[in-house]
């Protein structure tokens, strides 16, 4: 059945984490990185003891390549023509890092323009993209998720929020913290809020980071390769 885990058994409890990569069909490192760990992760199935746990224990899904049409042409955002004249021009498309349904608006990283690099969309999982992370999103209750991009000049892990400087309700601070600096001792990647300019990040709204926090408590982080 479609909700196997990945040792074949019919039970959803163990913890689930999603790696996805190439929202942005500009930003390769991802695919290549989130195809090696499921490779790894099979091919040392049963012979490394790390990767035989990791997957007896955790239920792991690997989407390499979110925007396939983005990827093909080597561009950021999707292959949506926006204007539906039948002919996809170069600015058309979605940046569906944008999309998502969680504080979907505007700022100067997000826009309602659609030749804008950073266009959101007509209206909020508009895109057929972003609404097939939702239906995986709502099939399989992810404990914790790490979207791969590659489109900062500095190595971070972003936590949320994106679409504001406001931090989050203490607790859940706390635990971003921990987690980040347990991230960060075995990368030496920087962890912290996405919309921190610290952090070389910045406000932008509608983010799969952002959404998946708020929709589903889910611990992601934007990772900038
Ligand atoms: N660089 C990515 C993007 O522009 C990640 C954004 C993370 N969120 C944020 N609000 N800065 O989509
Ligand atoms: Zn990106």
């Amino acid at each position: 059945g479609y909700l196997k885990n990945s040792s074949g058994q019919n039970t959803t409890e163990k913890p689930s984490l999603l790696f996805v990569a190439a929202i942005h069909g500009d930003e390769h490192q991802g695919v290549n990185l989130t195809l090696k760990l499921a490779s790894k992760l099979l091919g040392e199935y049963g012979i490394e003891p790390s990767s035989t746990l990791l997957v007896n224990q955790r239920d792991i899904w690997v989407i390499p390549v979110v925007n396939p049409d983005g990827y093909q042409r080597y561009q950021r955002k999707s292959g949506r023509d926006n204007d539906g004249d039948g002919v996809r021009e170069s600015k058309e498309g979605v940046d569906l890092n944008r999309n998502f349904g969680y504080q979907w608006g505007t700022d100067s990283h997000t826009s309602n323009t659609s030749s804008s690099t950073f266009y959101h969309g007509p209206h909020p999982f508009s895109e057929p993209e972003t609404q097939a992370i939702r239906t995986l999103v709502q099939r399989v209750n992810f404990s914790s998720a790490l979207p791969y991009h590659s489109g900062l000049s500095n190595p971070v892990f972003l936590s949320p929020w994106g679409y504001t400087q406001e931090l989050l309700p203490a607790a859940d601070r706390a635990n971003f913290s921990r987690l980040g600096e347990n991230l960060s001792h075995h990368t030496g990647y920087l962890a912290g809020p996405a919309a921190d300019p610290a952090m070389g990040g910045y406000v932008a709204h509608g983010d799969l980071v952002d959404w998946l926090y708020a929709n589903h408590s889910t611990y992601a982080w934007t990772v900038e390769l």
